[in-house]
């Protein structure tokens, strides 16, 4: 099948009781990796593309590239999502050049301007066929060149939603509950210690998303943020010459939990990048030798397939929902 829009995908994922993953690519090996898992899974994905994956990689060798993974995979459906859009020009970019789905983050901006930029951006996108994820609430972290400090986000106010998506007209809504972008989401200071020492961050604040889907019934919710930083990875890593001190993330059971309510939409990136990292880290160490790209980005590609695979099963539950 063809790139096709999130509208089928959230309708089903919202009455199932579970999430689509929007997983970051930046090239053909992250691509290859997260498809073929999808496949095996029978499962839809949102392979979304920032404005710094643009920057890095072109977009049309990741149009491309997207392209190619719907010619491997005709049997899932696979919808082409920007995310982080910064404005207007970057949006219309995108909905122009192959895109099926976009995301405006005006969240830094005041309500009115978020809600006039958002619906400037909606008009343009449904002119073309094309859906429209907004942002109200800051998330805490690293996006693209945004830093927030912890202390600057801010949780979504429920009260505030049914006005901004009757006025934007989007179709769907991320918010910030306590999820934050990168690997080092909470500091030390956040957090308390389990027995073994690792830092368990403070819990999600599921009353504000229940409260926002009380006011929007099956209206889909997106969680950014949402990596869960494994532990195995962030060891190899520092096993491996590297240094992420007390790098923490989001439980998978509160994601899970998430995913049966309504939130039809979850974003994972930093994991990713962990796997790959840790991967390669560990390649060089082993063999100090090579110098073969294909044989250090092999094992990195599996281990981003095995890991979305278990995002897809245990954590997303939309395993087996093409
Ligand atoms: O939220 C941001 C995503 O993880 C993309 O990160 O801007 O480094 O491509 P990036
Ligand atoms: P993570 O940094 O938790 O993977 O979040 C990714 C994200 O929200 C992309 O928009
Ligand atoms: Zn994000």
């Amino acid at each position: 099948m063809p790139l096709v829009t999130t509208t089928e995908m959230f309708k089903k994922a919202y009455e199932g009781g579970y999430a689509i993953g929007a997983f970051n690519v930046n090239n053909m090996e992250i691509v290859q990796g997260i498809t073929e898992a999808c496949r095996e899974e029978k499962s839809p994905v949102i392979l979304q593309v920032s404005k710094g994956a643009r920057a890095y990689a072109n977009h049309t060798y990741l149009v491309k590239l997207v392209e190619a993974a719907v010619a491997e995979c005709p049997e899932i459906p696979i919808a082409l999502h920007l995310d982080h859009g910064p404005d207007f020009e970057t949006c219309k970019s995108c909905i122009d050049g192959g895109f099926t789905s976009v995301m405006i983050d005006a969240s830094s901006m005041s309500f009115e301007d978020n809600i006039a930029v958002t619906k400037k951006v909606v008009e343009y996108a449904h002119d073309h066929g094309v859906v429209v994820e907004a942002e109200l609430g800051t998330l805490a972290g690293i996006e693209d060149d945004v830093k927030v400090e912890a202390h600057a986000a801010s949780y979504t106010r429920p009260e505030e939603v049914e006005e901004f998506v009757a006025k934007t007209g989007c179709d769907s809504l991320a918010i910030a509950i306590g999820t934050s972008h990168g690997a080092y989401k909470f500091t030390a200071a956040q957090c308390t210690r389990n027995e073994q020492g690792i830092l368990v961050p403070p819990p999600l604040r599921f009353d504000v998303l229940e409260e926002v889907s009380k006011r929007l019934p099956g209206f889909p919710i997106v969680l950014h943020g949402s990596s869960s930083v494994p532990q195995n990875y962030v060891k190899m890593i520092n096993e491996n010459g590297g240094k992420m001190p007390d790098a923490v993330g989001i439980p998978e059971e509160e994601l899970r939990h998430a995913a049966q309510l309504s939130v039809c939409k979850i974003n994972i990136d930093s994991d990713l990048r962990l796997a790959m990292t840790g991967t390669i880290r560990a390649f060089f160490n082993e063999h100090p030798d090579k110098f073969d790209p294909r044989e250090y980005l092999k094992p990195a590609r599996a281990n981003i397939k095995d890991l979305v695979r278990h995002k897809l099963v245990n954590v997303l539950g939309c395993a087996g929902k093409a």
